[in-house]
């Protein structure tokens, strides 16, 4: 199913998106499901391979107002601050952890519209952050290789045991 959310361990997460180059009702749609996986799973931010898409479209919300909505399609970082601040991120493919966070403090990120528009936002803060992670998934990266080897270590042992409880 197009709308099932996939989790880690599930290679689609892990492959580089390629970008949007027919901006149709197709794009729309997958844009319109993105959002509808994401409130499902009460989440801030969705990337198209987080349903098994290989598409260069992030969809995200304003964490502190449900109604500003945006779609990212072909986003990419183009500046990126020194300045870093660490803060516990989850991820709705990794459901079961959250984890200590390395991101820069402002980004700009180019994209483009459903229309195909152009367009440049500066973004600060926890916006910067969703930004990041999700620009991170396009690119086939998780917050598992942003964390502490720690960190990772703790939450790759909790899927092994996730895997072997389900296969019984
Ligand atoms: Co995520």
């Amino acid at each position: 199913m197009l709308e099932q959310l996939r989790m880690l361990g599930d290679p689609v997460l892990r492959q580089q998106t390629k970008p949007v180059t027919e901006f149709d009702a197709r794009l729309e749609k997958l844009a319109q499901v993105m959002m509808e996986v994401m409130d499902r799973g009460e989440g801030v931010g969705l990337a198209a391979n987080q349903i098994g898409v290989l598409s260069r479209v992030m969809v995200w919300r304003h964490p502190e107002n449900e109604g500003e909505r945006y779609v990212f399609v072909n986003p990419e970082i183009v500046e990126k601050s020194e300045t870093c601040c660490t803060e516990v991120e989850g991820c709705l493919s990794v459901p079961w952890a959250t984890m200590e966070v390395e991101r820069a403090e402002e980004v700009v990120v180019e994209a483009q519209d459903l229309n195909a528009e152009q367009f440049r936002v500066h973004l600060s803060g926890l916006l910067a952050r969703i930004a990041q992670h999700e620009i991170d998934h396009l690119d086939g990266r998780l917050i598992l290789d942003r964390t502490s080897p720690e960190e990772r270590r703790r939450v790759l042992k909790e899927l092994r045991e996730r895997t072997l409880a389900t296969d019984t």
